[in-house]
């Protein structure tokens, strides 16, 4: 197997363990894992930094209507962990942001280790703090989702609110 061909450690793919069952927030979370793959392409093929800002700048922007569309949802739920969700996108954004305004100064190995961090803090949010929603929602019984919203939970039933 050449070199090229070897999958790269932090190559990033979509995978049902990722999923809130929550249709809209999937397709939201696989279009930041598609951002974030791009992000790690540019940087494995040495991109210029413009490129590299470019895929940054493309995360954050994603990142941030993401994150307010997931705290309008999680208000309407009446999730009790809403505000400290919140506080969570806040850090992480100021972590994007301060990586981003790094890039600069840094020389190109380091460019690797800031796109895993960016992965990182995305990817483990997902699978820490968002599963938390989910399994509120699913412990309701979807009673608390709103009519735009749908949950699949565990036992495979989709769930929304009549
Ligand atoms: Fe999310
Ligand atoms: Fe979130």
């Amino acid at each position: 197997m050449s070199y090229q061909d070897e999958p790269s450690p932090w190559r990033l793919e979509w995978s049902d363990a990722m999923s809130v069952g929550i249709p809209e927030i999937d397709a939201e979370h696989q279009h930041f894992i598609q951002l974030v793959s791009e992000l790690n392409e540019s940087i494995i093929a040495r991109m210029e930094l413009e490129e590299i800002k470019r895929c940054m700048q493309a995360i954050l922007a994603d990142a941030a209507a993401h994150f307010a569309h997931e705290e309008v949802l999680l208000k309407a739920w009446g999730y009790p962990l809403a505000r400290e969700h919140a506080k969570n996108h806040a850090r992480i954004t100021l972590a994007l942001r301060e990586i981003m305004a790094g890039l600069h100064g840094m020389a190109e190995y380091e460019w690797i280790d800031a796109g895993l961090k960016v992965k990182q803090a995305l990817i483990e949010h997902i699978l820490n703090e968002d599963m938390k929603y989910r399994d509120y929602c699913c412990a309701s019984g979807g009673e608390r989702i709103t009519d735009e919203c749908s949950v699949k939970c565990a036992d495979g039933e989709p769930r929304q609110s009549s």
